[in-house]
């Protein structure tokens, strides 16, 4: 269709549910150039996996078409699993082999010699910290742990485009910062294409360069954190007055909510913002107490498109997810 690693056109699902449809995407358009890491965001239920198992070939689109990795997702779906890596929503449960011979099944079965297997899989043992654990079976590992070896499946082949649904969902602060370390070299090294899923939103902010936002099965937003931000949302800046008819006097004057002694103002201009206002409000002799100034987030964004935050859902999602799909959907299907 294009040169792009993944283009999609009107990707759609709708699920059978209880008499009547779920659609769970609705027409999806994407586009993700050769080396991009984007972001997928989007509250519980928005259609994010669902996307991305389509996209991996893992369930079909209900109508719709997509390129991935050069192969189509109807025609080709072999091919495109060949090419890619995909980690799934879910971590791996039940498997009663070590941690090692794990990696080294997935290496067999994408068809790397012994000796390649054997030395990417203690490259990604090492990496991902997770030496400790290589001789025990998956099973008895603990959530973060099984999800660091989810990822580290999913890496065992070098794939050059790289599907992950909710990676860091379930880790610790330092796992987290690790398996960026290493999704950003991965990057560095090979250029890898990222397509990712995360409810951590500065996560997405300081990593992706693009931010894709799902709502209700659609995407609303596409572009820069940077220019999502500057656009939807301008900084918040927050006065404090002392007395209350001050307060009203400067909400008046500037626009802004009033809430006793607090005004707080949404203002385009970044850092000259809050000084702009300090100096006009002195100029009407109205003395600022206090006065903090923020930068917009993606939540504000998510705010601003839907009257929704996406705060509370990140919190909710923090709970490991039940089900797995990473790893023998790609044994069984490729
Ligand atoms: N197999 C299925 N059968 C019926 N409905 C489904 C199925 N899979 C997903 N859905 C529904 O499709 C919608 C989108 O689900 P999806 O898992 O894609 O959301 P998500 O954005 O990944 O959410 P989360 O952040 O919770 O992972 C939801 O309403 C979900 O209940
Ligand atoms: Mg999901």
């Amino acid at each position: 269709m294009t040169n792009h690693m993944i283009t999609a056109r009107g990707l759609t699902k709708s699920f059978p549910a209880k008499g009547r449809t779920v659609e769970a995407v609705r027409s999806v358009d994407l586009d993700v150039a050769h080396g991009e890491l984007v972001a997928f965001l989007g509250p519980n239920g928005a259609g994010k996996s669902t996307t991305l198992r389509m996209l991996t070939t893992l369930l079909p689109p209900t109508s719709g078409e997509a390129t991935v990795a050069g192969c189509d997702i109807r025609r080709d779906p072999a091919g495109v699993r060949r090419r890619i890596g995909y980690v799934g929503q879910g971590t791996s449960g039940g498997h009663t082999q070590r941690v090692r011979d794990e990696l080294h099944a997935q290496g067999a079965f994408y068809g790397l010699g012994r000796r390649e297997t054997r030395v990417r899989a203690a490259e990604l043992i090492d990496s991902l910290e997770l030496g400790q654990v290589a001789d025990r079976q998956v099973q008895s590992l603990s959530g973060g742990q099984k999800r660091r070896v989810d990822i580290a499946l999913g890496l065992i082949h070098r794939p050059e485009l790289l599907f992950l649904d909710e990676p860091s969902t379930g880790l610790d602060p330092h796992s987290r910062a690790n398996l960026w370390d290493h999704i950003v070299d991965l990057r560095r090294a090979n250029g890898t294409t990222i397509f990712l899923t995360t409810h951590y939103l500065d996560e997405a902010d300081q990593l992706a360069e693009r931010v894709m936002v799902m709502d209700h099965g659609a995407v609303i937003a596409d572009d820069t954190a940077w220019a999502l931000k500057e656009s939807l949302a301008g900084d918040r800046v927050t006065l404090t007055f002392g007395s209350p008819t001050d307060a009203a006097a400067a909400a008046a004057r500037i626009g802004g909510e009033l809430d006793g002694l607090v005004v707080t103002v949404t203002a385009p201009g970044g850092d000259h913002a809050l000084p702009r206002y300090l100096r006009d409000l002195g100029d009407a002799g109205l003395v600022v107490e206090a006065a903090t100034h923020r930068r917009p987030t993606l939540d504000d964004v998510f705010l601003a498109l839907t009257g929704r935050s996406l705060r509370e859902e990140a919190a909710s999602a923090a709970a490991p997810a039940a089900t797995s799909d990473t790893d023998p959907a790609h044994r069984v299907a490729a």
